[in-house]
Parts: C-alpha cells; structure tokens; sequence
C-alpha cells in the first residue's frame, strides 16, 4: 500500500541544491527543468526530518561517534533487503563514497598502479583513479540493442602486473544493469586469480526493480568477500545526499585494516552527527515502506517515459533499467554530437540533462535522464520532448 505522496513538487530554488542553483553555472540558464544529477525531487521523508530534529534539540553538537545502534542498523537493513550476513567489525565508515573509493585505490595500490573501469560509468570515477596518480585502464562494456554486459575476454586480456584493482558500479549507473550473480561469479574469478581487489560501488543497490535483485559482492561467495569493498549509502535512496554519510563493509580483515588506516590518515572517520542519526532513522521498517513507495512511484514513471518514447518519439532507443531513476536514451539515430544533444535540450526542449560522452567510451549519442520528479513533473518533459523532437 502506498503510504506516501510523491506527487508533490516541492521548490527547491534558493536552497543551494546543485541540482536546481547551479543550472545557470553549468548550462547557462536558469529557466530549465534540471533532469540531470542523481538527486531526487522527492521530499526527505519525514521519519528523518524527526530524527534530525530529536538530536537538533539537544544544545551541543560537538565530536561524534557511531556506536553499536548505528552498525546494527546497517546490519538489519542488509539483511532484510539483501538477505546478505555482515557483523559489525566489517563496517567502516566514508563521509562519501566516492572519497570511499578513493581510499579503498590507495590502500590496495601504489602510483602509477593500473584501475580498471568499466564504461560508460559514473564519470567521477576517472578523476579519482587519475588525479590519484593512478592509469585508468578502460574495458568497455559490450552493448547490443540496448542490453549491456560485461567484456571478460577484454578485461582478461587488459590485465598486468600492474593491475592492482577493477572499481564497479553495481546497479551500474548510467546503463541500468543488475549484474547477475553468474557475472559476478566470472568477474570475481577472474580478479581472484590475478590478484586484483574489486572496489564495488553499489550506491544504487536499494534502487532495484523486481524481479531483479541487487547481490552485494561479497555476499557471493568467500572468493568475492576476500577481495572486495561494497559501498553503499542512504543517501541517493532517502534523498540525504547532504547529509555527507556513506558505509564501506569490508570482510577480509587484512584489507578492513588497510582502508581504516587511510581513513585515519585522512582523520575522515568522523562523519556527522545528523547523517548518522540520519542512517539509523533510514534504516528502520518506516524507511523500508517509504522506499517500497518510492520505488513503485519510481518504476510508474519509468513505465511511462519508456511507454511515451517507444509510442510517440521511436527514433529514440530506450530499455527499461533494472534498477536506478537514471534512463539511458539512445538518440544515435539523430547523429547529434554532444555538443548539439547538450544544446538541443538546452535551448529546445528546456531541460538539463547529462550527455553521454562524459561517462567514457561507449556513451557518444546517449544523454542520461533523471526520473525522479512528480509524475506531473515528467509527462511535462516528455510533452516538451516531443514537440522539440517534431520540431528538428
Ligand atoms: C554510481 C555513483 N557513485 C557515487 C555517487 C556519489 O556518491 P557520493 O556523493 O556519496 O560521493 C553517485 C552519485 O550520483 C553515483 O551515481
């Protein structure tokens, strides 16, 4: 039963939203729908709100720690939505994941060391592998009408001595996949054997549409949890991205050991006091609901747009993903480059949206789409696509 409302727009101008006040910065207007970084325009829900403002009462906010209800909570979340056993002394903390990954590279590698990466991703990912004094080793996903998977006899054949770890993005952000528990299995083989750890981002993993179900890493065998990192947040599933609060499980004990020590070093492992209330608050049966509602809204809106472009607008190739509110348009047919894909749903549609050229290879003539709006919300941008599409 749907207990919540997400048809509400709430107005998020003026409130330093990166999503909504820096439209005019980064694509020159202001006046546009902004379809484009992972946050939703869903309101928080309630249920954290109460729990931020509970410790908000409280008239000191000095030095925190996570104690055992913290871990806990990350443990009973785990277990009943991935039916995956952790313990407390695997959880470690990163305020985000990406400085997560970043720590996890620099604990199993050295300068100069290879990372590989498998595009088109999360474009941060090629930052941090490089401006770490990391190579980027790239093995492209293999793509046929739409339907990704990954490239093994590549990624075999791209390995070195110097491969020291391969960072994943399981739901894979932009393309939507699941990856199976056969493909993990043949990844997680392949890294086993050749010594290289697998830096699992898996952020979006409580974004996953049945009948698909998201398998952490590590929860796929003792191989896999001897050589893997999952991250993994509240934070794009509540919508508390600025809460700054992400987790890392770590089973081997010897690697754990390592991460913390970056995580020291970096004097990191604070964190927030209200992003860990935050978690607590998320992690409960009110935020099990609150996601199950999320997710049938989330999934009616992908319905829709994958419905409308498939019936009014089929030069457009779309697939529906099996987890994440990002959906991956194939407009090769337009032969745009990204430039002028950028410009057209700029100035013609008034929308901001991520092409795809950023993620890496493979990504020219796709743009990534955020669905995560009122329904209102998309059939507007939908009506406006449409026309500016008549329109070319
Ligand atoms: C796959 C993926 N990883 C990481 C992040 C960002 O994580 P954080 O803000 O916690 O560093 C995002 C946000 O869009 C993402 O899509």
């Amino acid at each position: 039963m749907n207990n919540y409302s997400f048809d509400k727009t709430t107005n998020r101008k003026g409130t330093n939203s990166v999503k909504h006040d820096l439209l005019n910065k980064l694509y020159g207007k202001d006046d546009l729908i902004p379809m484009w970084v992972a946050d939703m325009d869903f309101d928080t829900p309630p249920f954290i709100f109460d729990a931020i403002a509970k410790r908000a009462k409280h008239p000191i906010l000095g030095y925190t720690f996570r104690d055992e209800s913290y871990n806990q909570a990350i443990i009973d979340w785990q277990n009943k939505r991935n039916k995956w056993q952790i313990d407390s002394a695997q959880i470690s903390f990163t305020p985000g994941v990406v400085p997560g990954l970043l720590m996890a590279m620099d604990a199993v590698s050295d300068i100069g060391d290879e990372i590989i990466v498998q595009t088109p991703v999360y474009f941060p990912f090629f930052a941090t592998i490089k401006d770490n004094g990391r190579k980027i080793v790239y093995n492209t996903l293999l793509e046929q009408d739409d339907c990704y998977t990954m490239d093994f006899e590549n990624l075999k054949s791209i390995i070195t001595p110097k491969t020291k770890a391969i960072i994943i993005s399981n739901p894979h952000n932009p393309v939507g996949r699941v990856w199976s528990r056969r493909e993990l299995s043949q990844l997680v083989n392949i890294c086993y054997e050749n010594g290289i750890k697998i830096i699992s981002d898996e952020i979006h993993s409580d974004i996953v549409f049945s009948p698909n179900r998201h398998l952490p890493i590590s929860s796929i065998s003792e191989k896999a949890a001897e050589i893997s990192f999952v991250f993994m947040a509240p934070s794009k599933t509540f919508n508390i991205a600025g809460l700054s609060t992400s987790f890392v499980i770590i089973q081997n004990a010897k690697l754990y050991k390592k991460y913390e020590k970056r995580l020291d070093a970096f004097h990191l492992w604070q964190g927030n006091i209200f992003g860990n209330v935050a978690t607590q608050a998320a992690y409960s049966e009110q935020g099990e609901q609150w996601v199950d509602s999320m997710l049938e809204y989330v999934e009616g809106n992908i319905d829709f747009v994958v419905g409308f472009i498939n019936n009014r607008i089929p030069k457009i190739s779309i697939k529906k993903p099996e987890a994440t509110y990002l959906l991956w348009l194939n407009m090769k047919e337009y032969s745009m480059s990204h430039k002028q894909l950028t410009a057209f749903f700029i100035n013609d549609v008034g929308i901001a949206i991520n092409h795809g050229r950023i993620f890496g290879k493979g990504g020219d003539g796709y743009i990534r789409l955020n669905v995560a709006a009122s329904r209102e919300v998309i059939e507007n941008v939908m009506m406006k696509l449409e026309a500016a599409i008549n329109s070319i």
